[in-house]
């Protein structure tokens, strides 16, 4: 296969302007008829959608249990197409959103990587996706570049049949439906102790270029009194603009880089992987910190209802020997991603109150 030839770079009258609008002043262009078309940042969700999302995936889950359920579920959008655009690597999110559209009974169509598309030939990123818009209902796109995804919705949504968008993962900056899925592995995990307000978590790692914990932090300010613990070597900690955003928000937090001291009082701990694909020497770059790794001893340090996730993959950072013990949620929550994507993408096309009228 052919490298791509250099790409062409086109400009977009208005797009810098809109881009440089604050986030929280620009959620309603990404709505149409009283409900989200493009999923694009964290900031765009609230408690009750949040709450909304974590009912929908638990009926999906029970409802695919069964034959009738599963086959009432693929019957909801068998009339609709997706795209799945993933030019950055990715297991998880591409695999779970693939089968959460065949679990709606969409059909699927996927370009994994610029070297099997019209790119090679010189073709835009935009240009390539307004193609897809022709052909299908539903783009999801996981991209190195911060911003593609909302340029892609605002691009599209100037059309007259504008074209959902969701953000799978935008280089080092967002990851919003690992953040509801995360959401929803919590608030799971928490259900018989009241839930994930009130709770302290530990988020471990590389957090200034981890999209996973930077849209989580954004949610956080719609649970009530959580303390969060950003705990990673002086390097790599979370950057201004989330702490800000806390700050704004009233949400308490802590920076160390002593993990030992937070684990005993953590609820739950969110560990992450050095993100070296960011840097700028990764021949230099180490992406092995022991001080900041989950081992089997720390079993016994944390409280009996302490779980611990990880958006994988990971590397380092937990023990496999840790896998086996109950509070190690990473692999459920791995699973809930599948459940979550089908509860955002029947929400998206408004199937949602069908899957809950079952419940009723
Ligand atoms: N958590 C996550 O985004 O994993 P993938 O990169 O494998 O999709």
């Amino acid at each position: 296969m052919d490298e791509p030839k250099e790409v062409t770079i086109q400009t977009y009258q208005g797009w810098e302007e809109f881009y440089s609008i604050e986030k929280s002043d620009k959620l309603d262009f990404f709505i149409r008829n009283g409900r989200m078309l493009d999923i694009l940042f964290s900031q765009q969700f609230d408690r009750s959608f949040l709450d909304d999302m974590c009912i929908l995936a638990t009926q999906i889950r029970r409802m695919a249990l069964t034959k009738m359920g599963a086959q009432k579920l693929s019957g909801l959008l068998s009339h609709k197409r997706a795209m799945l655009y993933f030019v950055q690597p990715s297991t998880r999110t591409f695999i779970s959103f693939l089968n959460a559209c065949h679990i709606l009974g969409m059909k699927i169509s996927e370009i994994r990587g610029t070297t099997t598309s019209s790119e090679v030939k010189g073709e835009s990123q935009e240009d390539t996706i307004r193609t897809f818009a022709s052909y299908v209902d539903l783009i999801i796109i996981r991209h190195p570049e911060e911003g593609f995804a909302e340029k892609t919705a605002w691009l599209l949504n100037q059309n007259k049949l504008p074209i959902a968008i969701i953000n799978g993962g935008s280089g080092p900056d967002q990851h919003p439906t690992q953040a509801l899925l995360d959401i929803y592995t919590l608030e799971r995990s928490f259900r018989n102790i009241g839930g994930l307000d009130g709770k302290k978590i530990a988020m471990v790692g590389d957090l200034k270029r981890g999209r996973t914990v930077r849209s989580l932090s954004y949610l956080m300010r719609n649970y009530r009194d959580i303390q969060l613990y950003f705990v990673s070597p002086e390097v790599f900690r979370m950057r201004d603009d989330i702490k800000s955003f806390l700050q704004k928000h009233k949400i308490e937090f802590h920076e160390t880089d002593d993990f030992a001291s937070v684990m005993p009082d953590a609820d739950a701990i969110y560990m992450t992987r050095i993100q070296k694909e960011y840097s700028e020497a990764p021949a230099e770059e180490s992406d092995i910190y022991p001080d900041f790794h989950f081992t089997k001893e720390h079993l016994a340090v944390i409280q009996s209802h302490c779980i611990i996730m990880h958006p994988l993959p990971r590397r380092y950072e937990i023990e496999v020997e840790v896998d086996k013990d109950p509070r190690a949620v990473y692999w459920k929550q791995e699973r809930n991603g599948m459940w979550m994507r089908a509860a955002l993408i029947s929400y998206i096309f408004g199937v949602n109150d069908q899957i809950s009228a079952e419940f009723r």
